[in-house]
């Protein structure tokens, strides 16, 4: 196939994909010879950089070819479109091409996923360095990366790019798994935690770098990862109906609004069905939690679960959740240990807990320890003094008990607590 027919299908197949602003405009024709200056035909689009400019890029679709069958994309593998390829030498071709002419700036460049997410990411990663480390680029790079694509190639296509992205595609991963059923929310947003890792590393690197040679961050020789950042797109309305629990679940997974969002592997959010009776609130999620994405299931999580089905309640039918949402840890060695929650940390999770709370409109809340209580109570709380009676909290009732990894720790009278514990969970459940 001729290459100019090539980037006939790859710019158009490119349009569903945000690197840009756009504004409307009439088509009009040039084709033919017809007057000049057509604003018809596609391959070249806009993306404004951090100083507010407007940068003009080569946006393209290494290949339309796709093994995936995402229903609202019209590359999925069983859709009837043209297919093209381009080869990774052909992209940097006509990106050094088109530069040299002045028509763009950079290169905008996702894929359709051919063979596996690893090979199709590795050949776009080829592209940005061939420009990069053959051509010496020095325009901008935006790559759209593949979900579940590997860590390294992540950290390769970080550090030949300005731009990285990854499309949550839908807002629910159940509206995923009904209509992209090769995707899967958690891998997407772990890769997007990888993201924002190593930006955070490299700017870290960057200020020791500055500390060192005392010069400025920006000048500080240390490696670079994507210095304009990572975007997203998601469609609105494919799906038959909205979770909103999920979708604030995926605008919590983007939250930077303290600093324990950079040493964590990703944000634990709360679990639950969206109408449930009793929702119970712990204090941060643990190591396991951390690595898993989800609240206790971990060792104190464990204890829960225990002390539920000692009280006869089905977990399913609970939302479980953490005052705040990524885990504080200390690292030890090849351990990572819980450390201490500030008062700045809950307070800036506090508006999730509280939408949580206005989603879910639980009759009854129930803190697990101190912290729980006092992040929901707005106060310092004494758990021995609140426990074992209703408290009237906006509307609901707030019952106060221990935290089940207060019960891990405690020794002789395990028993005797684990009893209490149970206890105070049947009263909630029986409101
Ligand atoms: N402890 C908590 O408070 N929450 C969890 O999710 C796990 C342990």
């Amino acid at each position: 196939m001729e290459l100019l027919k090539k980037l006939e299908i790859l710019a158009d197949a490119a349009k569903y994909d945000a690197s840009c602003s756009s504004s409307g405009t009439t088509r009009r024709s040039s084709v033919g010879g017809r007057g000049m200056g057509s604003s018809e035909g596609s391959g070249i689009c806009h993306a404004y950089a951090p100083d507010g400019r407007c940068i003009s890029l080569l946006k393209i679709l290494l290949t339309n070819f796709c093994i995936y069958e995402c229903s609202y994309c019209i590359n999925r593998n069983s859709s009837n479109v043209q297919r093209a390829r381009f080869t990774t030498k052909e992209v940097v071709d006509l990106t050094l091409d088109f530069y040299k002419r002045n028509y763009i700036e950079g290169l905008f460049l996702s894929s359709g996923v051919i063979q596996s997410p690893d090979y199709t990411m590795a050949q776009l990663v080829e592209v940005a360095r061939s420009l990069r480390v053959d051509h010496d680029f020095r325009g901008y790079i935006h790559l759209k990366t593949i979900p579940d694509a590997g860590g390294q190639l992540l950290a390769d296509a970080g550090r030949f790019a300005d731009r990285l992205s990854i499309n949550i595609e839908l807002p629910t991963q159940v509206a995923l798994a009904d209509l992209a059923p090769e995707k899967d929310h958690r891998t997407i947003k772990l890769s997007m935690a990888r993201i924002r890792a190593g930006r955070d590393e490299v700017a870290e690197q960057r200020r020791q770098a500055k500390r060192i040679t005392n010069a400025s961050p920006r000048r500080a020789a240390a490696p670079r990862f994507a210095p304009a950042g990572q975007s997203t797109q998601m469609i609105i309305g494919a799906e038959p109906s909205t979770d909103a629990l999920e979708q604030l679940s995926l605008r919590a997974a983007m939250c930077c609004g303290c600093p324990l969002y950079g040493p964590a592997t990703q944000t634990v959010f709360g679990e639950g069905p969206q109408k449930a009776r009793l929702m119970l609130v712990g204090e941060q999620p643990g190591d396991a939690e951390d690595l898993a994405g989800r609240p206790f299931v971990g060792p104190a999580g464990q204890l829960l679960d225990r002390a539920l089905n000692a009280a006869g309640l089905d977990r399913s039918q609970l939302y479980l959740t953490n005052a705040v949402k990524h885990f504080k840890f200390e690292p030890r060695g090849k351990q990572r240990l819980h450390a201490k929650l500030d008062y700045h940390e809950v307070a800036a999770c506090r508006p999730w807990l509280d939408a949580e709370i206005m989603r879910v409109a639980p009759d009854v809340v129930m803190a697990l320890g101190g912290t729980a209580a006092s992040a929901l109570l707005e106060r310092r709380v004494a758990v021995t003094r609140e426990r074992g009676r209703a408290i009237a909290w906006k509307g609901r009732q707030l019952w106060v008990t221990v935290h089940p990894s207060f019960l891990l720790r405690s020794d002789a009278t395990a028993g005797q607590s684990f009893d209490r514990f149970v206890a105070d969970l049947r009263i909630a459940a029986a409101i």
